[in-house]
């Protein structure tokens, strides 16, 4: 079903204490401004999933999301998580393959198709990223790249499961560089990624299909990237670490948005 989305990735910062203070804050800062069709999602390191969710008290468009899980449902795993351990604690929301798992972590899509299977199994929704680099970017088939990573992470699965995936464009060069996509590339790439899911999966899939764009994403640019067509919200980093800051990115879609 395509939402708007603001998704906060924060990545592998804060403390107990500091992240607290954050959720409390957004989820005050939420109940009061922020369009409840509007699907607010947090993504914390794990530690926090034990007991952020009861944070969020019954503010019904915050989402409790997780940054990676395991492609097993269990065993000899050492420092691992699975995704039943992640649904037995709430989770909602899980990102899988961001490009910082595919570099530092070695992730290929093989895995993560495995690892979007384990996530779908056990009743969450998968967050599944994309993008390229600055040199397959300059190379000039960019596109055809990230349509590649959506074939080999995601069309193994059936229309009905495609349709409960959320996927993430994070061109790798617009990840914490303050360099970000400018409307019209976001658009170009949105645009062709829902052409390659119609042409899979037909077109009701391909228009149900929320397409988020990550990389250098605030408040000051949200608002253009949020007007494109096929841009149906954010995955934030940096900027989901300041209350203010992420609130306001929430609040950036147009009004019969
Ligand atoms: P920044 O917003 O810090 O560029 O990070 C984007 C990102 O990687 C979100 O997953």
């Amino acid at each position: 079903m395509r939402k708007k989305i603001v998704a906060g990735n924060w990545k592998m910062n804060l403390t107990r204490e500091q992240g607290t203070i954050l959720i409390s804050e957004v989820v005050n800062m939420v109940h009061d401004e922020v369009n409840s069709r509007v699907q607010v999602v947090l993504c914390m390191p794990f530690p926090y999933l034990g007991f952020a969710k009861k944070l969020f008290q019954s503010q019904a468009n915050i989402a409790l999301g997780a940054q990676n899980c395991h492609e097993k449902p269990a065993g000899a795993y050492t420092g691992e998580v699975s995704a039943p351990i992640l649904r037995s604690f709430e989770v909602d929301y899980v990102i899988l393959g961001h490009s910082e798992r595919r570099e530092y972590f070695k992730e290929t899509d093989a895995v993560l198709a495995e690892k979007v299977r384990q996530v779908l199994a056990n009743g969450m929704t998968p967050i599944f990223c994309c993008g390229e680099s600055l040199e397959l970017r300059q190379s000039g088939d960019y596109i055809g790249f990230v349509k590649q990573q959506l074939t080999d992470g995601l069309f193994h699965l059936s229309a009905e499961d495609f349709g409960k995936i959320v996927i993430a464009y994070e061109p790798i060069w617009a990840i914490g560089t303050g360099l970000t996509a400018s409307a019209e590339q976001a658009q170009e790439m949105h645009a062709a990624l829902r052409e390659h899911i119609a042409a899979h999966y037909g077109a009701a899939v391909a228009s149900h299909t929320t397409l988020l764009y990550g990389g250098s994403c605030n408040a000051k640019n949200a608002p253009e990237l949020f007007a494109c067509p096929d841009v149906d919200g954010g995955l934030i980093g940096g900027a989901s670490l300041k209350s203010r800051e992420f609130v306001n990115i929430c609040k950036s879609f147009p009004a019969q948005g």
